[in-house]
This record gives C-alpha cells, structure tokens and sequence, in this order.
C-alpha cells in the first residue's frame, strides 16, 4: 500500500512538473530560423509558370520530380485533381490544365529522358 501511495505521489509531481513546462513555453518566441535555400525547380518548358505559380505553395517541385519515371499521363492528370479535391489547392481551371499538360510534356515517359 505504501508503495502505491509513493507512486500516485510520484505520478502527482510528474503531472504538476509538466504542467509548469507546458506553461513555460506560452509567450515564448521560437529561435530564429532561416531554411536552407530551396534547390528544387521545376523543368523549364511551355507551362512551367502555371506551375511555379500553383504548385509551389504548400511543397517543393522535388513532389514532381521523385516520381516514378514510368508514370502515365493519367496519373498526372489524378494528381492535379487530388491536389485540389483533396488537398485544397485553389487552382482555376485554365491553370490546371496548362500545368497537367506540363508535366504530362515533361514528366512522362518518353519525354522525361533522364530527369
Ligand atoms: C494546398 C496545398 C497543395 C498544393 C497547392 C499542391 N499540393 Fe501537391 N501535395 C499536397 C499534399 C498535402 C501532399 C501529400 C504530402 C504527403 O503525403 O506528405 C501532396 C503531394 C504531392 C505529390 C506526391 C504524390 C502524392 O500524391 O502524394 C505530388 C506529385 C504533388 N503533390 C504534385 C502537385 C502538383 C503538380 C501541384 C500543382 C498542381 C500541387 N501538388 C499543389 C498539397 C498541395
């Protein structure tokens, strides 16, 4: 018995004690930080500045460019759709299709070669 009552009184500090930390850290600023450069671009080709302009917003072109080479045009054309019907991307649809026909030109074999 006397050992459960140690640990509920352990179990009580360690609840309080983060209790105090959690309470800490309101107010505080987060260290300055300044990411590394972004490295990663989207190939220049007819279309690559719909693209630049609507894809580049929530995450690097390297989502593009790590793709399987052997992807067909469809895939791309699903991409576009999931990035705005499921992921919320606000994308007119003149853009959509102007970057779909992109990366269809670009990131599609045969015409990938070797990116
Ligand atoms: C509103 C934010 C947003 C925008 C804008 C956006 N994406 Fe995404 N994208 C995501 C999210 C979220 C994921 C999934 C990330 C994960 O799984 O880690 C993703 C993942 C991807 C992937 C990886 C494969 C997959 O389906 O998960 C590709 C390829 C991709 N995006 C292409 C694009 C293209 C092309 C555009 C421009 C038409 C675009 N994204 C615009 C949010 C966005």
């Amino acid at each position: 018995m006397r050992g459960l009552a140690s640990s509920l009184l352990v179990l009580v500090a360690v609840a309080a004690a983060g209790g105090v930390a959690a309470r800490e850290t309101v107010g505080k600023t987060a260290p300055a930080y300044a990411p590394p450069p972004e490295t990663s671009k989207f190939v220049a080709a007819p279309g690559v500045e719909a693209a630049q302009r609507y894809c580049l917003t929530c995450h690097s072109a390297d989502y593009v460019s790590t793709q399987p080479p052997h992807m067909p045009a469809a895939f791309w054309q699903n991409e576009v759709t999931k990035m705005r019907n499921a992921y919320g991307a606000t994308i007119p649809d003149d853009a959509a299709k102007a970057i779909t026909d992109y990366l269809v030109a670009t990131y599609t074999e045969p015409t990938r070669g070797g990116r």
